[in-house]
């Protein structure tokens, strides 16, 4: 017989049981729930709702079970619809009525906010460590190459020498942005929900703020309808999410190219990369495109939350009970996700001579050529033209702007002189370029810097 067996008078059928269920899932918060009921009976026994006795007697019940769970002498079972009526059905088993009073001034609809909170908030936590790691990696593997030179791309055509760590730089920034989006979603979510009811709050002198403070949030929900209707934070960390993946994805592609024979600038250790079934010489990225694949996964999982919460009209739909796979995916594939790359990363071997001939074709130093001139009194514009003029002749002859005489310079323009070898030389093209969150070696050590100041600020959350 379910809990509201007395209005119905046959039993549900089996196929709307296995339909309605949630415990093969929401399972994984059974830590929550027992932590939310602890705080629970103790506020509701402070308040002379039950007895002193009965909230004891709660308490240490609640406290059991989360030991026989953990210890895997009690299963949670599909007899019990989800979480919440799991462990109460337990409690009520061994202690009889003050198992059954638990539920005074509580629905599950408030229970289920508060689970869910308690749970993303331990996942947030986690994640945001993992980024940390994956920047801390970065970090160090950019110091290592402040001199390193390779191009930068837009189009994916060479565009203007570069160094590495400018480069791991760049995804340093995404990732910082990205750690302090998870702090922001923490605290919006610090708000408890407990003492919502089914949706308009109970009759029961409960204190909510003692319920909060034992549950260690700063503050509690202000509407009871909103309280129990809100996923907002499960959408928010969804989308955050999603944006540790897409940066992730965009790193992955860059890595799954950098690791081809076209490219050639980075190696994987053979622990993080996988051989073919047929073709000998293969050495595969697939972590990296596990990553790029599994972004699609999370995006599919932020689209479907988003989804289920549309059309949802006050106060609390079974639907939302759709909210549990979907972040729950989101957040194991986050978490895996940042783990392997993280590590594949640290392991990768940088082949710095095939970055820096890479620079040495394609004119990356066309801009430098230009800014020669205009150090020399040329306008920008008139400047570009003649270093135009000398890429088609470069062109003509089959050289580079390194590898043309000084005569065929000054035909172009009398500006020229013998120092021009000097100012195209890709070193020197880097080293000038000391502009703030420019690649100058001085110009990413300042941006190491900050980095390093922004993971120290956060070294005892780790
Ligand atoms: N398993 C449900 C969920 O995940 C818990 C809340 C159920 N409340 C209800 N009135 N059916 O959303």
């Amino acid at each position: 017989m379910k809990l509201w067996g007395g209005r119905f008078s046959k039993d549900v059928d089996d196929r709307v049981n296995d339909f309605n269920s949630s415990i093969s899932f929401d399972g994984r918060m059974y830590r929550e729930d027992i932590e939310g009921s602890i705080a629970h009976a103790t506020m509701l026994g402070e308040c002379g709702i039950i007895s002193t006795e009965e909230a004891i007697a709660l308490c240490a019940e609640l406290s059991h079970l989360l030991k026989e769970i953990e210890n895997g002498t009690v299963e949670l079972t599909a007899d019990a619809e989800d979480i919440h009526m799991n462990i109460e059905t337990l409690l009520t088993q061994r202690l009889g009525d003050a198992g059954k009073r638990l539920h005074t001034a509580r629905s599950r609809n408030d229970q289920v906010a508060l689970d869910i909170r308690l749970y993303l908030r331990g996942q947030i936590v986690e994640i945001r460590g993992l980024v940390l790691k994956l920047e801390q990696v970065l970090v160090n593997k950019a110091s290592q190459h402040l001199r390193t030179i390779m191009p930068g791309y837009t189009h994916l055509q060479r565009a203007q020498p570069t160094t590495l760590a400018h480069y791991l730089l760049a995804y340093a920034q995404m990732f910082r942005r990205d750690v302090t989006r998870l702090e922001d979603c923490l605290e919006r979510m610090d708000e408890m929900p407990l003492g919502a009811g089914a949706l308009c709050g109970t009759t029961y002198p409960i204190d909510r703020k003692r319920t909060a403070q034992l549950l260690g949030f700063s503050a509690v929900t202000a509407n009871s309808m909103d309280s129990v209707s809100d996923r907002d934070f499960v959408i928010e960390l969804a989308s955050d999410i999603s944006l540790i993946m897409m940066h992730l994805s965009r790193f992955s592609e860059e890595i799954i190219l950098w690791c081809s024979s076209e490219f050639g600038f980075l190696e994987l250790d053979d622990a993080y990369a996988t051989g073919s079934s047929i073709m000998p010489q293969k050495k595969n990225p697939d972590v990296a495109e596990l990553v790029r694949g599994k972004t699609g996964r999370v995006y599919g999982d932020l689209m479907a939350l988003l989804t289920v919460m549309k059309g949802l009209p006050l106060a609390y739909n079974k639907d939302m009970q759709e909210d549990k796979e979907a972040i729950f995916d989101a957040v194991d594939t986050v978490k895996i996700s940042l783990e392997v790359f993280t590590a594949m990363l640290d392991t990768c071997r940088v082949r710095e001579e095939r970055m820096r001939a890479s620079v040495s074709a394609g004119h990356l130093n066309a801009t430098d050529c230009a800014d020669y001139l205009v150090r020399k009194g040329l306008p920008f514009r008139d400047a570009y033209r003649v270093v135009g003029g000398l890429i088609r002749l470069c062109g003509e002859k089959g050289t580079d702007l390194e590898h043309l005489t000084l005569d065929q310079y000054r035909m172009a323009s009398p500006l020229f002189d013998e120092d021009i070898y000097q100012a195209i030389d890709p070193a020197v093209c880097v080293n000038e370029r000391r502009s703030e969150g420019g690649p100058a070696p001085e110009s990413t050590q300042k941006q190491i810097e900050i980095l390093r100041a922004f993971l120290e600020e956060r070294k005892e959350t780790l």
